[in-house]
């Protein structure tokens, strides 16, 4: 792996399982640092082509120099959602696809973008900044109800309420309007009781997906990439958040059913017949081994799931 590109998780495995060989296409739905992205490529030369885009317009201008510069035209890169793949690159095939989730490190280290309360910085969290909606709209304008949602089903937050409530009271006194106001606030009622993670982590973690609508996306993303695969193409995702990866899993499960349920209830009389549309190449999500979580502790709650399209 060159030096010059991001540190990418579960690099090994996701190759090993996409198996990119020379000439194929591949799809990189979330291109960031460029780490899987160059890798990919490698793979693939000299005649394999990759289509990648990001929705964090800065991220992917410093990428797409570098991949340019080594790889040239078998490497084409756009800004945009991967919710849009379809739109981003209408009429592709691809042999392979990735999606390798959440933030990247370089997101979270640039203190301005308001992703960590490591510095002090504007409430932001947008990894597209021409969108609207921003951290500090969440926190500031949402109701005490919907904010509770968010900090118990995307932060597992069991206080959820008791936070929200008191949020809803003190932004009626003074508006939240930066990471460290917001850290300490929420340190102030939800103490650490001895646990090593800041309460703040996962209260930043909930309005981050949120902000992002990152679940939403994620759903929208798998329905239009499996007609965009070729037979036998293989869909790579790697996700963070335990509420992701069941997206992913009940998918993939859905998908490789041999029949379809007409309306909400699995009744087995109900069920009509049909091929399997994926074959699930994981059963149980592949995890990173000890000595990666040891050089990357951001890898920790990284899983990976992959999916083989129907020939
Ligand atoms: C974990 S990083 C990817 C790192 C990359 N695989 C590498 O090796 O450098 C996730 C990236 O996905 C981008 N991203 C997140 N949600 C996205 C979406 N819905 N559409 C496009 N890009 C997205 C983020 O901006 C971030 O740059």
């Amino acid at each position: 792996m060159d030096e010059y590109f991001h540190n990418p998780v579960l690099l090994n495995e996701t190759l090993q399982l996409l198996e990119p060989k020379d000439g194929m296409i591949f799809f990189d739905g979330t291109v960031g640092g460029g780490g899987h992205a160059s890798a990919l490529l490698q793979k693939t030369s000299p005649s394999g082509r990759l289509y990648g885009c990001d929705r964090d317009g800065d991220e992917l201008l410093r990428t797409s120099e570098k991949l340019s510069r080594q790889f040239g035209s078998r490497c084409q890169l756009k800004q945009g959602n991967y919710s849009e793949v379809d739109q981003l690159f209408s009429g592709v095939e691809f042999d392979g696809a990735l999606l390798d989730l959440g933030c990247s490190s370089m997101q979270f280290d640039r203190i301005e973008r308001g992703f960590s309360f490591q510095g002090d910085a504007p409430l932001d969290m947008r990894m597209d900044r021409t969108q609207e909606l921003t951290a500090e709209y969440v926190v500031n304008e949402y109701p005490a109800d919907e904010l509770a949602d968010l900090f118990f089903y995307y932060g597992g937050v069991r206080e959820s309420r008791r936070l929200a409530r008191a949020i809803e009271e003190e932004r009626m006194l003074r508006r939240f309007v930066s990471t460290k106001q917001l850290a300490s606030f929420i340190e102030s009622k939800l103490p650490r009781a001895g646990k090593k993670i800041h309460p703040a982590t996962r209260i930043f973690q909930a309005i981050r997906i949120e902000v992002n609508q990152e679940f939403e996306h994620l759903r929208s993303a798998l329905d239009k990439l499996i007609p965009m695969l070729k037979p036998g193409a293989r869909l790579a995702v790697i996700t963070f958040h335990s509420g992701e990866d069941k997206i992913v899993k009940d998918f993939g499960r859905t998908l490789a059913r041999d029949y379809v349920v007409e309306g909400e209830v699995d009744i087995p009389e109900f069920r009509k017949e049909r091929a399997p549309l994926l074959k699930i190449l994981t059963r149980k999500p592949v995890e990173p081994t000890e000595e990666e979580i040891k050089q990357n502790p951001r890898s920790r709650s990284a899983r990976l799931r992959v999916f083989e399209k129907a020939g």
